[in-house]
């Protein structure tokens, strides 16, 4: 059953930042399922109260199954385990606590303190998984870095004239637009901007709570008034870091409707990126490169999770990019080997994510 809770969790996929994503699942004395309730944050109700709602008088006795530590405090919505401590739940399993400290095993204690069974640690891993960028944020107050790029089978992101449009099918083009739906916040390095003139949007054409805030790393300020990004800055929320004082050209910027952050050492500071980022509540970010950006993030061991997506094209040419630049490893034991891998198909091309060790 605490499967099926991290099941209806997915179900707020997108639709919960910066909220976590929280599944339940009641389960009346006899086994039969009386109740379930997924977490949107629109909706203000929470998956307890949804569940419980359902099961109405069933729930007395019941074994509530929360994907989430239920909180135990007043914020947009009143403490869920009060909820549950007055319908007299009997016993409740949730794999993991909430990180906010407004939460952090207070939730848990409350109910144990009510007479109430907890049982914790069943699908540990799962749960933590799910709450990955949550968790991470509560934890470092800056965002989670996930890399993702499209290569080559010989790892290059584009042929030595800069062609790299596309490496990849539509399946994973797809499946990329599904990714970005997750993130809060989407970056690319100045020299993208220039070659690509990329979007830089979510057209997973699934719903999203809260716009995908575009990020550029560009110190010299080279972003044109003319890019895709900035001629749509109006309508979606656009961030240069930059530690350029061009007035004029940053003045330019903002009456397009960018926001032009200046910051010590500009894109430089990735660290400064990220905890800006990361005060704005925007938890997470999906890195886009290019080489030079990627390559930053590695050598500053910034990367919290990676997604290549390897379409079986042979690019070939010592000029032609490979996708992570910067100094990288001198040792192969210094290497960033990946763990808790999966291997996806999308059509031709294969998708290996996993997490830096
Ligand atoms: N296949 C893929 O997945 C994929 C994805 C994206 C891009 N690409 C390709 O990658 C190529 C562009 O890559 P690129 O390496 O030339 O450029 P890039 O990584 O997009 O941008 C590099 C520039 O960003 C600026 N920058 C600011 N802060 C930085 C920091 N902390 N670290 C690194 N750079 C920072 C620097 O310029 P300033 O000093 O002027 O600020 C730097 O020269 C294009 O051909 C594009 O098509 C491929």
């Amino acid at each position: 059953m605490t499967r099926r809770a991290l099941d209806l969790a997915d179900c707020g996929l997108g639709q919960v930042s910066p909220s976590p994503l929280v599944g339940c699942v009641i389960v009346a004395d006899g086994g039969e399922i009386v109740g379930e309730g997924c977490y949107i944050y629109e909706n203000l109700l929470h998956a307890e109260t949804i569940a419980l709602a359902q099961a109405g008088e069933r729930a007395k006795g019941a074994t509530a199954y929360v994907s989430l530590e239920p909180h135990n405090h007043q914020g947009r919505t009143p403490p869920c385990t009060e909820a549950l401590i007055k319908v007299r739940i009997n016993r409740v399993v949730c794999p993991i606590e909430d990180p906010n400290p407004l939460v952090a095993g207070k939730g848990f204690e409350h109910l144990r303190h009510n007479g109430i069974e907890v049982v914790t640690g069943i699908l540990k891993e799962e749960a933590e998984k799910q709450n990955e960028k949550y968790i991470h944020w509560h934890k470092t107050g800056r965002a989670f870095v996930h890399l993702k790029m499209a290569i080559s089978l010989d790892g290059r992101i584009a042929t030595r004239t800069g062609d790299s449009r596309w490496i990849t099918g539509d399946e994973s083009l797809k499946k990329s637009h599904e990714l970005r739906r997750e993130y809060d916040a989407i970056l690319v390095g100045a020299n993208t901007v220039v070659v690509d003139n990329p979007s830089l949007t979510d057209r997973s054409e699934k719903t999203r709570r809260r716009k995908l805030v575009r990020v550029v790393l560009d110190n010299s300020l080279r972003i044109s008034l003319n890019s895709q990004l900035v001629l749509t800055a109006k309508e979606f929320p656009t961030i240069v870091f930059t530690d350029s004082e061009d007035m004029g050209k940053i003045k330019d910027l903002c009456n397009e409707g960018v926001e032009v952050m200046q910051i010590a050492e500009g894109g430089r500071n990735l660290q400064g990126v990220l905890r800006e980022l990361g005060r704005r509540d925007l938890q997470s970010v999906i890195v886009e490169g290019g080489t030079t950006v990627a390559g930053a993030f590695y050598d500053a061991k910034l990367i919290d999770k990676v997604s290549f997506f390897i379409a079986p094209i042979i690019i070939g040419g010592l000029n032609a990019p490979p996708a992570i630049g910067g100094q990288g490893a001198t040792l192969l034991a210094n290497a960033m080997r990946l763990q808790d891998v999966e291997i996806k198909p999308h059509g031709a091309d294969v998708e290996i994510t996993g997490y830096p060790r």
